[in-house]
């Protein structure tokens, strides 16, 4: 009848009851999944939500899963009684113990866990007494594992019923986000992330449009020749580059920038390579960014777009600083 041993050292005792009863769960798991499928148990840990055992197969079909979690349960509502019993190191059992990977240089009391009627030969912390304690196993699934292993995700005892509770909470959320059934919550989604997905690529198709016709009116300003600036809340990188790109002035300091006006955004210098060498880093200086650049552009993040217009009064004081030279 007893056919199932384990050593445990000392310390064992000192588990908290969350994880004597997650011990116990991963324990069941383990000796069914061995009994039924000759699924090893390799290692486990067991968290604070879900817990994972790592079985030595490359995989683990649906049906087995099924089946270790129905025998398990099954196991649990049968009651079957789980034994620990304290052996001395001269106790002639000791050495069965031993053949199962007691460590040679152990000492102190051994204690062996026997649950009726189960097999196996993992060890873990303290155990309940009786497997109706354990009240429920709920296998989650199935990930992969490390090379050719399988990890098995469940919840043991009290978990299952926390995990449906939070389960239930984000469900719930969702159902009124989504607007629809539970059932629908990832249709709903999928139809979310296409109409972004197709509003994006309008967006980034309005936005060329946009910096190609903003770059022809750049050109007529009263400022042409001197610097022009432009700001824009909505647009990118790309799209400051496009105005540099039409504009392509050799001539004309262009100062552009994107983002939130007073918080973090995007600058782009254009012009006159030396102009541009020059004063680049200083207007990210001003900005408080970074930028690079060569061969009369340069770029760069700003995170104070609230004194861009120093930045611009920088730009324009140079311009007629190099017009007096001249
Ligand atoms: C296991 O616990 C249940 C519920 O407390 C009890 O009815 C049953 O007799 C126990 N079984 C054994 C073998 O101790
Ligand atoms: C995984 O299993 C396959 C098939 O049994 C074997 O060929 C392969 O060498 C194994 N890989 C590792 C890393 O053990
Ligand atoms: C989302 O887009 C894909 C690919 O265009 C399409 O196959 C799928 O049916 C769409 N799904 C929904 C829910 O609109």
């Amino acid at each position: 009848i007893v056919s199932l041993w384990e050593y445990v050292a000392g310390w064992a005792s000192h588990f908290s009851p969350v994880s004597y009863f997650l011990c116990s769960g991963q324990h069941l798991i383990t000796a069914v999944a061995d009994h039924l499928f000759g699924l090893k148990t390799t290692s486990w840990e067991l968290g604070r939500f879900r817990s994972v055992i790592e079985l030595d197969s490359p995989s683990v079909t649906a049906e087995q899963v099924a089946a270790i979690e129905q025998s398990v349960n099954e196991k649990i509502r049968d009651r079957l009684p789980v034994n620990v019993q304290e052996l001395s190191l001269d106790d002639p059992e000791v050495e069965q113990v031993r053949g199962r990977g007691l460590p040679g240089d152990h000492a102190g009391p051994i204690r062996v866990v026997t649950i009726k009627g189960i097999d196996s030969n993992m060890c873990c912390g303290t155990h309940v007494s009786n497997l109706s304690d354990l009240q429920v196993i709920k296998i989650l699934g199935t990930e992969k594992g490390k090379k050719n292993k399988t990890n098995l995700l469940f919840l043991a005892g009290n978990r299952v019923l926390k995990w449906m509770e939070r389960s239930h909470g984000t469900e719930k959320a969702l159902t009124a986000m989504l607007k629809c059934g539970a059932e629908d919550h990832v249709e709903a989604v999928k139809k979310l992330q296409n109409t972004t997905k197709l509003l994006q690529k309008n967006n980034l198709n309005l936005l060329r449009d946009l910096a190609v016709h903003i770059a022809h009116s750049l050109r007529n300003s009263p400022d042409w020749g001197g610097v022009v600036v432009l700001h824009r809340k909505e647009g990118d990188s790309e799209f400051m580059n496009i105005i540099a790109n039409e504009i392509g002035s050799e001539e004309t300091l262009l100062f552009l920038t994107v983002g939130d006006e007073k918080g973090a955004g995007l600058f782009l210098l254009a012009g006159p390579a030396e102009a541009v060498e020059t004063v680049g880093p200083r207007v990210a200086e001003i900005l408080e960014g970074k930028g690079a650049g060569k061969n009369g552009r340069f770029q760069g993040k700003a995170t104070k777009m609230s004194r861009r217009a120093e930045a611009q009064v920088l730009l324009q004081d140079y311009v007629s600083t190099q017009s007096a030279e001249e």
